[in-house]
């Protein structure tokens, strides 16, 4: 008999295969861990207001994401150091995104060469960038991620310093030695090691990433690769605004998982101001906390043209490799059509506001 039905199964079956280093990093968050619970009880005390006899035999999930049109409104959200999940790391997940038509976002932090995921047959590769304090190396990172054939840039900016991870910190997190991150070999530093009194890849961060990030920077970015900019990690409606003014193709609004600062909003409380303020100017995104096929079809219904997964993706790596992230994605994209045709949806576009009791 089956065990694997849902996705909390799965992060369950991967717990116990993973070791308690890599578990702390990937579960652990910000202080005292609120927004990560916040982000899925949003999502829980949003009602449906389902709508009937609308003849849902025939329905379609696809979806249009940056002018790429994908299997569905659901994406990898980029996680770094993906080889502690499973020893295929990225490369796993790769195939299964190009398996199920949908978008991968690679971490700058990844512990595989970006040039070796673009490889992977069929994956839409967008690349999410860390700005190093070396911008030539950076600039080098950008046009690497071009030339590779990834699609887009996706600057992540509620990191200028790393959140307080109290699990890092306790469990003396640090990446194994027989693992590195390639992308940081133009900066000389692949290793993390074990920090005292604070987290090693904290430590990485305030050595190596850049806090002095603004606005212009995502115009720099745009010049430098010639690719579309997702700019990762808005909160706020008026930050939305300066997004779609520098030029952004895309925003995903995102409190990283609950990982940066803790007690932030929600992001599905985020996105309803967010996609007032945006009027369709460019394409919204959000992460954070979607485990349901109904979580999905919420963020649609408020203005998110897609939804990316974090967490349940490292879930599906550990638990088994490739098999486990395309498990994952079927397991969400069925609940996520189940979700639509109980709700009288025949396609993306019918996932209006008034499915939602406000
Ligand atoms: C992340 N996230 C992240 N974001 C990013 O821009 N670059 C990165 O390298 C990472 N690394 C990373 C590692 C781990 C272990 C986690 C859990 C998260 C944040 C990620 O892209 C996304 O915003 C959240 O994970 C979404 O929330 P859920 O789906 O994990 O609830
Ligand atoms: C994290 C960084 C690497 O959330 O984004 O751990």
């Amino acid at each position: 008999m089956t065990t694997i039905i849902n996705l909390n199964d799965i992060e369950r079956k991967a717990a116990e295969q993973i070791s308690h280093n890599a578990h702390e990093y990937y579960v652990g968050g910000g202080a005292d861990e609120i927004t990560i619970a916040e982000n899925k009880r949003a999502f829980q005390e949003i009602s449906l207001l389902p709508r009937v006899l609308r003849n849902v035999s025939h329905r379609s999930l696809e979806t249009s994401l940056l002018g790429q049109t994908f299997a569905m409104p659901i994406g990898i959200a980029p996680t770094a150091m993906q080889r502690l999940a499973h020893t295929d790391g990225e490369l796993a997940t790769a195939r299964a995104a190009a398996a199920m038509n949908v978008p991968m976002i690679l971490s700058t932090t990844s512990t595989i060469a970006l040039e070796d995921v673009a490889r992977v047959k069929g994956v839409s590769l967008w690349f999410q960038v860390y700005v190093y304090k070396d911008r030539e190396a950076t600039r080098e990172l950008a046009q690497r991620a071009a030339q590779n054939g990834c699609k887009a840039l996706v600057l992540t900016v509620d990191t200028p310093y790393l959140g307080k991870r109290e699990r890092e910190i306790r469990s003396g997190f640090h990446l194994p030695p027989n693992m590195e991150l390639p992308n940081y070999r133009a900066l000389g530093t692949t290793s993390v090691s074990q920090g005292k009194e604070e987290s090693g890849l904290a430590r990485h961060f305030t050595e190596n990433i850049d806090p002095a990030l603004t606005w212009k920077d995502v115009e720099w970015l745009r010049t430098v690769s010639g690719l579309p900019v997702v700019v990762k990690g808005i909160l706020r409606s008026d930050d939305a605004t300066m997004a779609v003014e520098h030029g952004a193709a895309g925003i995903i609004v995102s409190n990283h998982g609950g990982r940066q600062v803790d007690t932030a909003l929600a992001t599905i409380r985020a996105l309803p101001a967010i996609a007032e303020a945006v009027e369709n100017r460019l394409d919204i995104m959000l992460d954070g906390g979607v485990r349901r096929g109904t979580d999905v079809l919420k963020a649609l219904a408020l203005g998110a043209k897609a939804v990316f997964l974090g967490r349940p993706v490292l879930w599906g790596l550990g638990y088994d490799g490739e098999q486990g992230v395309k498990r994952v994605l079927e397991i969400l994209r069925d609940e996520f059509d189940l979700a639509m045709a109980l709700c009288g949806c025949r396609n993306v576009a019918e996932i209006t506001r008034d499915l939602l009791y406000e």
